[in-house]
C-alpha cells in the first residue's frame, strides 16, 4: 500500500476481505472529535449511500467491491443477504475499533500528516487479523511508531469486541435500569435499551442518520418512545445495526417499566415522553427540546409542552359531566361527553404558549419567581370540540352588560379542594369568530391526560393559563375568576416593582400575548461549520395577529436578513397558529463566532423589544425580547 505522496491513491491488497481506511490525521482528528466527516462518511457507506461529500484525502475500500486496479473509490451498497450483512458488520467493527484509536492517536502531538489503517477479517468469522499501518509525512518514522503503539491495539480491540459480542449472545450480562441510566454521556458512554436488551451505541452516535443530537435524547433510557415518534426506525435493517451494539440485557425486575409509589399524590400521573425537558416533576412541567419543537408544524401529542399546577386527575369518560351554570332564573346544564358530541364539531389549529415561555432569559438578567422555561413552553395542535358559544347559547346565555366574564374550573384540586381556575371576557366567549372551543380531541385523538382529558378549553390567541384543562364547570359572572391564577398570577408589572411593592389588583390579567419568536436551530453554544448556516425557529403573536416577517441577524443585530416563512398561511385576524421559519445564510469569511438574533413583526407592526432589561418583571412572564443564540464557527 502506498500513501506517501499525500494524494488519494492507495493500492489495495489482493485479499478479498480487506477493509481500509486512509485519512489525514486532521480528518482523523475531526472524525474523532465527533464531526460528520470521515466518521459520517463511514455511516453513509453503511447505509449504502454514496454522497458527494467525501473529502479528497479520505478513502475506505471494500474488497468485494473495490476496483481491480489500484486507486480508491466510494464503496457502493453492500449486497443484501448474509454477505451484505457480513460486509456491514466488518465496516462496523472497523469503525468501532478505529475511531477510539484515532481519538487516542490525535491526543499525541506532531503526528504524521497521513495515516493509513488496514484491518482485515476473514470472510466467515469476521475475526479480525493483522491490522497494519502506514505513515507518511516529513520525519514521520519515529513519531509514527508512537502512533503505531496506540493503534496496534486495533486487532486486539476487534477480536475482543467480537469475543464480547459472542459471549453476550451466549450468556448476556445483566444490567439494571439505573445502570443503563448512568450511561448517558460520551464520558460514561451512551447506552440505550430496546425491549429487554441493552446497547452501547457510543460509536454509532455520529453515524445516526437523524443527527447525533436526536439519538442523544434517548441516552440512558428506552428507545421505544422515540421509535414511536419516528416509526421509520422499526425495520429489520435498523434492528440489525442495533444488534451489533448489544452489551447485555435488563435484569428481570427491570424489564417492566418502574411504577411510582401509591402514597404519592402524583402516583397516578401519566407516563411521559422521555424527550421532554422536565422543569418540575411534581407537578409535572416540561417542554420539548428545541430541535424537536420545530421539526413539525403540528407538535406531536407526546412532546407537546405540559404545564400542570396539580396532580393530573384520572377521570372516567362514562361518568364525566360538565356543569354549565345557566343565567339567573334558568336551568343549568350537566353535559356528558355524548351530549357534547351532539354539538356541531368545530376544528381549529391553535398555538398554545405559556406566559412563562423563555422565563430563563429573564432569570439571567435578574432573579424571578417561577419555573425555568426555555423557549419550548409553546406548541401547536389541531383541536376539535364544541364551540363554547354554542354551549353557552344552549344554556340560555347571551351578551349582557351585567355579566362580563366566563369562568372555568378544572377538576384538578389541591388538598384543600381548591381547583385550578381562570376566566376570559364573555364577548370573546360568545363570538363565533373567536372559535373558543370545549375541546375533546387533540390532533385527531382524545385529549391525552396531561392535556386535559376528557375536555379542556381552547382559547385561540390567548395565554395558555386560560385554556383550562379537565374542565368541570363553566359559569358566566360579573367579575373575572377569583382563582389565584387569574388574580394573583399571570400579570405583568414594571421592572421597578418588587415583591414588597407589588399590587396584583393594579394590573390586568394577561389575555392576548405579545408577538414572539425564537431560534430552535442552531442551539446556543453549538459549533457550526463555515460556509453556510441554517437557522430555524418559530414566530407567533396573540389575538389572531398574523406574522408578517421574521428578521434574522448573524452579527447581534447590526445587519438583518429576512427569513423564509414556512407552515400554513395565516387567516387575517384569525392567525391562531405559529409560523415556522428558516434562513440559510452564508457565514461571513473569517468569522469565528456568530451572534444570531431573531425578531418577529406581526400584522399590527408590533415588534419584539431588543433586550430583557426594560421588560423584566418579578414573575418572569411575557419574556419576548429578541432571541439570541451564540455559536462558534469551525473553519
Ligand atoms: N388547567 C388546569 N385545570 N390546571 C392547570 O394546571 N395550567 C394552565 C392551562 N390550563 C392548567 C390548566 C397553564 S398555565 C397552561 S400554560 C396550559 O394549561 C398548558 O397546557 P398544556 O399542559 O396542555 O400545554
Amino acid at each position: 500500500m502506498s500513501s506517501g505522496d499525500g494524494n488519494k491513491t492507495a493500492s489495495l491488497s489482493r485479499e478479498p476481505s480487506w477493509r481500509l481506511a486512509c485519512l489525514s490525521l486532521q480528518e482523523a482528528g475531526t472524525a474523532a472529535g465527533r464531526q460528520p466527516t470521515a466518521s459520517q462518511w463511514l455511516g453513509d457507506e453503511l447505509r449504502g449511500e454514496s454522497g458527494p461529500s467525501l473529502p479528497a484525502n479520505v478513502m475506505v475500500l471494500a474488497p468485494p467491491l473495490c476496483p481491480q486496479s489500484s486507486g480508491a473509490r466510494r464503496v457502493k451498497q453492500p449486497p443484501s443477504g448474509p454477505r451484505g450483512r457480513r460486509t456491514r458488520s466488518a465496516t462496523m467493527l472497523l469503525h468501532r475499533a478505529v475511531i477510539p484509536c484515532l481519538r487516542q492517536a490525535c491526543r499525541l502531538q506532531s503526528v504524521p500528516s497521513r495515516l493509513c489503517i488496514r484491518a482485515c477479517s476473514t470472510n466467515d468469522s469476521l475475526q479480525p487479523q493483522c491490522p497494519s499501518l502506514d505513515f507518511s509525512g516529513a520525519n514521520s518514522s519515529t513519531r509514527g511508531w508512537r502512533v503505531m503503539g496506540t493503534l496496534l491495539g486495533l486487532g486486539a480491540v476487534l477480536a475482543y469486541h467480537d469475543h464480547r459480542c459472542r459471549a453476550a449472545e451466549k450468556s448476556p450480562r445483566i444490567y439494571t435500569r439505573e445502570e443503563v441510566k448512568s450511561h448517558s454521556s460520551l464520558e460514561t458512554r451512551i447506552w440505550v435499551t430496546l425491549g429487554c436488551e441493552v446497547f452501547d451505541v457510543t460509536e454509532f452516535v455520529d453515524l445516526h442518520p437523524g443527527g447525533p443530537s436526536k439519538l442523544m435524547l434517548a441516552a440512558g433510557g428506552p428507545l421505544e418512545p422515540f421509535w414511536a415518534l419516528y416509526a421509520v426506525h422499526d425495520q429489520t435493517h435498523v434492528r440489525e445495526i442495533l444488534a451489533q451494539y448489544k452489551v447485555g440485557e435488563l435484569s428481570p425486575e427491570d424489564k417492566a417499566p418502574s411504577t411510582l409509589k401509591t402514597s404519592d399524590p402524583y402516583a397516578d400521573d401519566p407516563v411521559r415522553h422521555p424527550a421532554l425537558k422536565v422543569n418540575s416533576q411534581r407537578p409535572f412541567n416540561a417542554e420539548p427540546p428545541p430541535e424537536l419543537l420545530t421539526e413539525n408544524y403540528i407538535t406531536p401529542n407526546p412532546i407537546f409542552f405540559t404545564r400542570n399546577h396539580l396532580p393530573v386527575p384520572n377521570l372516567e369518560p362514562e361518568t364525566y359531566r360538565l356543569h354549565v351554570v345557566g343565567p339567573p332564573g334558568c336551568q343549568s346544564l350537566s353535559l356528558s361527553l355524548d351530549d357534547l358530541y351532539q354539538f356541531p364539531k368545530h376544528e381549529v389549529t391553535v398555538t398554545l404558549q405559556c406566559a412563562g415561555n423563555r422565563r430563563s432569559e429573564m432569570t439571567q438578567f435578574k432573579e424571578v419567581k417561577g419555573l425555568e422555561w426555555n423557549a419550548g413552553a409553546i406548541s401547536t395542535a389541531r383541536w376539535a370540540g364544541a364551540r363554547l358559544c354554542d354551549v353557552l347559547a344552549k344554556a340560555g346565555h347571551q351578551l349582557r352588560e351585567t355579566e362580563a366574564h366566563v369562568c372555568f374550573e378544572g377538576l384538578d384540586a389541591d388538598p384543600t379542594g381548591t381547583a385550578y381556575g381562570a376566566s376570559i371576557p364573555l364577548a370573546r366567549a360568545m363570538d363565533p369568530e373567536a372559535e373558543v372551543l370545549l375541546a375533546y380531541e387533540m390532533n385527531g385523538q382524545p385529549l391525552p391526560r396531561d392535556h386535559g382529558f376528557p375536555v379542556r378549553v381552547v382559547v385561540p390567541g390567548v395565554v395558555g393559563a386560560r385554556h383550562v384543562k379537565w374542565l368541570g364547570k363553566v359559569s358566566v359572572e360579573r367579575e373575572e375568576s377569583y382563582s389565584h391564577w387569574q388574580r394573583r398570577d399571570y400579570k405583568g408589572f414594571s421592572p421597578s416593582v418588587d415583591w414588597d411593592t407589588v399590587d396584583f389588583d393594579s394590573a390586568p390579567s394577561i389575555q392576548e400575548l405579545p408577538v414572539q419568536s425564537a431560534i430552535t436551530e442552531p442551539k446556543d453554544g453549538e459549533t457550526v461549520r463555515s460556509g453556510e448556516v441554517t437557522i430555524k425557529g418559530y414566530a407567533w403573536s396573540g389575538g389572531g395577529r398574523a406574522i408578517v416577517r421574521v428578521d434574522v441577524s448573524l452579527d447581534g443585530g447590526l445587519t438583518w436578513q429576512v427569513a423564509e416563512l414556512d407552515g400554513e398561511e395565516q387567516r387575517p385576524r384569525k392567525a391562531w397558529a405559529w409560523r415556522l421559519w428558516q434562513l440559510q445564510a452564508p457565514v461571513p469569511a473569517g468569522k469565528k463566532e456568530l451572534n444570531i438574533v431573531c425578531k418577529a413583526v406581526d400584522d399590527s407592526y408590533n415588534v419584539q423589544p431588543d433586550s430583557v432589561a426594560p421588560i423584566w418583571n418579578l414573575r418572569g412572564v411575557l419574556s419576548n425580547a429578541w432571541h439570541r443564540v451564540h455559536v462558534r464557527v469551525t473553519p
